[in-house]
């Protein structure tokens, strides 16, 4: 029998397969249609000092082979994650999860980072500085090295749990940024977020989206996610969360011969509710037919 099994800054899992941030919701949503327990961890919705209704509608566009999202971190806050989306998730999921946090400034990372500090079901840390649809924020951190160790190095200082930092692919060298994050102390570097991008609707000659630009994610980023890993994979130590166009069994053996130790799957759960269960269950043959008895031997095989 196969051994799915990856461990990640410490902490093992039953399987890479991580539902990515903001395409899962806080978990229980999905506990309704089959039971998460079959997952890796779970990355929750990415959340905030304050509470944020989002950007305006449309915010979501399909494309060819993925789709553009403008979503601009809706969530009801750090405070009521805590007191009401974490509690429903504990009730239906018994491993650590993932937990998502954005900002706008290196105050707002540490604030919300402190609070959900003290929840045990929190295993590690994302801290996203790659969200393309919010000004004065997010992608500011994940396209400056300089901001991003900032980041990392405030964050680290209020949390033991291992700190992931979410790394933006619209920048000239990922390697920087990662190697920034690593010297201040990051545990991991998850790659890669969406690519920015936009529609324009023939009809009205406008861009489709209400914000006009915003994240490509899919099947069509996968070639990138794979170049950016295979490059941070050589330039650092710490582990990494790949992540971009995942929608099989054999992507997560792609990524993973790139450099990543867990894999989050994104956009396919919008398409496919039972993505994350399909490559779960697909997982062992796919293993099989490539030969793979371990599937943490094969982590960097394609270098
Ligand atoms: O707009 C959003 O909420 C997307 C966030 C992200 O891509 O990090």
């Amino acid at each position: 029998m196969v051994n799915t099994k990856v461990n990640l800054c410490g902490v093992e899992l039953d399987n890479p397969i991580i539902p990515a941030s903001g395409t899962f919701g806080f978990g229980y949503e999905f506990a309704l249609t089959y039971d998460i327990n079959i997952l890796g961890s779970l990355s929750f919705k990415g959340t905030t000092k304050d509470p944020r209704f989002g950007n305006p509608t449309p915010r979501i566009a399909e494309c060819k082979s993925g789709m553009l999202n403008s979503v601009g971190l809706q969530n009801p806050g750090v405070d009521k994650v805590i007191s009401e989306e974490l509690p429903k998730l504990k009730a239906c999921f018994k491993k650590p999860v993932m937990a998502n946090v954005s900002g706008f400034s290196v105050e707002d990372y540490v604030y919300t980072v402190e609070k959900l500090d003290s929840e045990s079901q929190i295993g590690w840390f994302e801290i996203n500085i790659s969200c393309p649809n919010v000004h004065g924020g997010g992608l500011a951190f994940g396209t400056s090295a300089e901001n991003a160790a900032a980041v990392t190095k405030a964050v680290k200082r209020v949390t033991k749990k291992p700190v992931i930092i979410k790394l933006s692919p619209n920048v000239t060298d990922i390697t920087e940024i990662a190697k920034a994050c690593e010297a201040e102390g990051a545990d991991g570097i998850s790659l890669i977020n969406t690519l920015l991008g936009m529609k324009i609707d023939l009809k009205t000659k406008k861009p489709v989206l209400a914000n006009k630009a915003g994240g490509f994610s899919g099947p069509a980023i996968k070639p990138v996610a794979v170049r950016m890993i295979y490059q941070v994979y050589d330039a650092v130590e710490i582990p990494i969360v790949g992540m971009g166009g995942v929608a099989t069994a054999e992507d997560v053996i792609e990524l993973m011969l790139a450099g990543a130790t867990a894999v989050e799957v994104g956009a396919a759960n919008l398409v496919e509710p039972f993505a994350c269960k399909n490559i779960i269950e697909n997982l062992p043959r796919v293993m099989e037919k490539y030969k793979i008895n371990n599937l943490s031997d094969i982590i960097g095989g394609a270098h």
